[in-house]
């Protein structure tokens, strides 16, 4: 590149210093100002833009690909709520799906849009720590699994987590609490029909995932609210815009998202702290199936202190709860647009259990269409379409031949994967056949398709999360009918999750 930027550089220096000896009137100003701009060229001029203003290539080395985009600012303008689309379509422009350089502020970053380079990464040893931002630092998660560098720590709690939160005798075991919740949930979508004429699920949703997290956490939902209005804020905290987290600003708090994080980990602690305190107090932990009284009952050798137990009961409820809810409404919103596919998976619920009898977790494996739903809805939506975590480079290493330097932040784009058309035949049509005629696995081994993720760090809770929505789905369908209530939105709004812009709004008939 640097031949294009220098020639620009030194254009605009003799440009200046002519104008100055030209004009008296010039100011001396106006020529340090242009000298300035003209220097700055050299750094701004190249592709990935300016956070690539350091990098070298070694031997055989393939060159970068990637936007100049603003100066200074990288491609942080690109970084609002259609991000993940906007990235595609840059990829997609610039001949650059395998691997795209980029510069967000002074951060360097490299983002995958296809399958191959998105194993590298998503397997790569060398990927294997996540960049954290300062509200998810400040938030507590660097104690909890997902931030934690991978080291005997992090290993160490996802071995807990996966036996004793996750694990398929534990997930088989809260069968009944997903049967309450959905019950629950069913009564308030009927009442609120009842008293306002339609139903907005998204609240419904929300409370449900909450109330099963809590149950599954804690063993109780005594503080209902109080958590679900800190896992809100959470969200709004990390969602959030932060100017430091680009540039190395950290002594500085611009939007004040420093200190509203760091009171709201105070709040955390304090209830969170209150629970595990009570927990303690009444003793008997043994025959419990709560993750709290199974990490209070761990062996000496195995056990946690408090300071590392509150970070992963929060993570917990903090991860366990919108992502089902948003899954979830995105699937009800096609439900509701595409009434034939609707039925069709409503005759497979009754040819299975009957019209009267209730959708049981054994019944699932025997509902290959409602899977292929959930599965198709994924790929359209996926509630994480940059996968939510980046990945982080712990050293240099190659990828696709690219030499990519450690500190670099890597992405995978599983959104663009899911949209390619040389990938998907049809990309933007809603057709779950697809899925009976090819089984693909949605659990990380097959690139095409892992909207949780790959490798070491793929997401622990998939198997808890898509046996709740398997269920609950099959229940919402088998005990309504849902139609919509106006004509249904399906623009989407990335906040720390893929949203639907507006909330989802439908009529119900009982069946
Ligand atoms: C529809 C549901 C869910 C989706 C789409 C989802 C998606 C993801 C994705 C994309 C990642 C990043 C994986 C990677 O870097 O390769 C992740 C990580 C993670 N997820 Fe999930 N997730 C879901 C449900 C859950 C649930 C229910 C829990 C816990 C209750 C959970 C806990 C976690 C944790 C702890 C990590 C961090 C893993 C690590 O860094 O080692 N997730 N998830």
């Amino acid at each position: 590149m640097k031949p294009t930027a220098t020639f620009l550089s030194l254009a605009l220096i003799s440009l200046a210093t002519f104008q100055t000896t030209l004009s008296s009137h010039s100011s001396p100003l106006t020529t340090l100002f242009l000298t300035l701009f003209a220097l700055s060229l050299n750094y701004w001029l190249l592709p990935g833009g300016f956070a690539w203003r350091n990098y070298y290539y070694p031997k055989l080395s393939e060159k970068l690909i990637g936007p100049m985009g603003w100066p200074i600012l990288g491609v942080l303008p690109y970084m609002g709520s259609l991000a993940h689309a906007k990235l595609a379509a840059l990829a997609t422009s610039l001949k650059a799906k395998r691997l795209m350089a980029l510069s967000l502020g002074a951060t360097p970053v490299v983002i995958s849009s296809h399958p191959e380079t998105a194993r590298e990464i998503l397997y790569g040893s060398s990927f294997s720590d996540r960049p954290i931002k300062e509200s998810a630092q400040a938030l507590m998660f660097e104690r909890a699994i997902g931030f934690a560098p991978s080291g005997t720590y992090w290993r160490h709690l996802r071995r807990i987590a996966s036996f004793h939160m996750f694990s398929p005798r534990r997930i088989q075991s809260l069968e009944s609490l997903r049967q309450r919740v959905v019950d629950e949930m069913v009564k308030r979508t009927w009442n609120e029909v009842e008293e306002k004429g339609v139903v907005e699920v998204r609240g419904i949703f929300q409370e449900g995932s909450l109330c099963n997290i809590l149950e599954s956490v804690f063993g109780n939902t005594d503080k209902r609210e109080e958590l679900g209005d800190m896992v809100k804020e959470g969200y709004g905290l990390i969602a959030e815009f932060n100017l430091e987290d680009y540039f190395p600003l950290k002594f500085l708090d611009f939007y004040g998202v420093k200190r509203r994080c760091h009171k709201l980990a105070g709040k955390v602690s304090s209830v969170v702290g209150q629970i595990v305190e009570e927990r303690k107090r009444e003793g008997e932990f043994i025959g419990k199936n709560d993750f709290l009284s199974t990490l209070l009952s761990l062996p000496k050798e195995e056990s946690l202190d408090d300071s590392d137990m509150l970070p992963i009961l929060w993570e917990m409820i903090f991860r366990g709860t919108d992502t089902v809810a948003i899954l979830l409404e995105w699937i009800m919103a096609r439900m509701v647009l595409h009434q034939d596919i609707q039925m069709k998976a409503r005759q497979e619920i009754d040819m299975c259990i009957g019209q009267n009898s209730h959708v049981r977790d054994s019944d699932i494996p025997n509902l290959p269409f409602l899977q292929a739903i959930v599965k198709e809805v994924l790929r359209l939506h996926p509630p994480g379409p940059l996968l939510s975590w980046a990945r982080l480079a712990v050293h240099d290493v190659h990828v696709d031949k690219v030499l990519v330097p450690a500190g670099t932040t890597a992405m995978v784009n599983m959104w663009a994967i899911s949209h390619d058309s040389t990938i998907w035949e049809d990309p933007w049509t809603f057709k779950p056949e697809r899925f009976l005629k090819e089984d693909v696995s949605i659990m990380g081994s097959d690139l095409r398709l892992a909207p949780f993720g790959a490798g070491r760090r793929v997401c622990p809770g998939r198997a808890l999360g898509l046996a709740t929505v398997h269920l609950w789905l099959a229940q919402l369908l088998h005990r309504f009918i849902w139609l919509p209530a106006q004509q249904v939105d399906l623009s989407e709004c990335l906040r720390l999750s893929l949203e639907m812009k507006t909330p989802l709004r439908c009529i119900v008939v009982p069946r």
